[in-house]
């Protein structure tokens, strides 16, 4: 019987990583953040030199990552990095180098390696799609990029990080587009997933729709 895998896929700031992580915490699965590793890959560029554009030293760069996911914090060759990889510009690099046919096949093995016993929840754009199209459960979780730009606006008030709701709203919009019409992997809802549309929908109620999904499926 394979490792259980609940494939959560979505667009940015749907609030798909918290409720990811608490479907893993509430069944004690690991957990794997696939926007962090082309985050990292991104920082990891931008540190050696490496064009975010330059798809072939992305793919080589790729396949010596040193990285760790530990107690919260994230390390690239024993930094801790798990701030650096959340600014706007990283956002962008992210976005910029997941375009690339052959740096995604080069993070491939590694985003599997995260499928251990009890089980996993992943989330990213192309879990169910791609990475594990087997997964037991798979999720589309979406909102409306209106209420996404407001809990996003909500969050970096919350932070005492000042903003502009009409500028998150336009670059939403804009890594919606990226993603959405790349031509490998892009966003999209994979036949067999489960819509949870959680615009009107608390943090509490979207996570146990997954759970009580979930265990039908099993
Ligand atoms: O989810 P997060 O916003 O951290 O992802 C950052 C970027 O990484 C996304 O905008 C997307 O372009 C890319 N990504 C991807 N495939 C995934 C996860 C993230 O292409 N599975």
């Amino acid at each position: 019987c394979p490792i259980p895998v609940i494939a959560i896929d979505g667009p940015s700031a749907s609030g798909k990583g918290t409720v990811a992580q608490r479907v893993a915490t509430t069944l004690g699965y690991h957990y794997l953040d696939s926007g962090a590793i082309y985050r990292i890959a991104a920082l990891a560029a931008l540190k050696q030199g490496i064009d975010w554009q330059d798809e072939m030293a992305l793919a080589e760069m790729a396949t010596h990552l040193d990285i760790r996911f530990a107690a919260g914090e994230i390390y690239l060759n024993g930094d801790i990095i798990t701030e650096a990889v959340r600014t706007e510009d990283i956002s962008r690099g992210a976005s910029e180098v997941a375009v690339h046919p052959a740096l995604r096949a080069a993070l491939l093995d590694l985003q599997k390696s995260f499928r251990k016993a009890p089980g996993l929840v992943a989330d990213g754009r192309d879990m169910a799609t791609v990475v594990f199209p087997d997964a037991g459960t798979k999720i589309f979780l979406t909102a409306s990029a209106e209420i996404r730009a407001e809990r996003r606006y909500k969050q970096l008030m919350e932070k005492g990080i000042h903003a502009n709701l009409a500028d998150i709203l336009q670059d939403l919009q804009a890594r919606d587009a990226r993603d959405s019409q790349r031509s490998v992997a892009p966003l999209q809802k994979s036949e067999n997933a489960r819509l949870l549309e959680t615009s009107h929908l608390s943090i509490d109620q979207a996570v146990n729709a997954i759970l009580d999904y979930s265990r039908a499926n099993t």
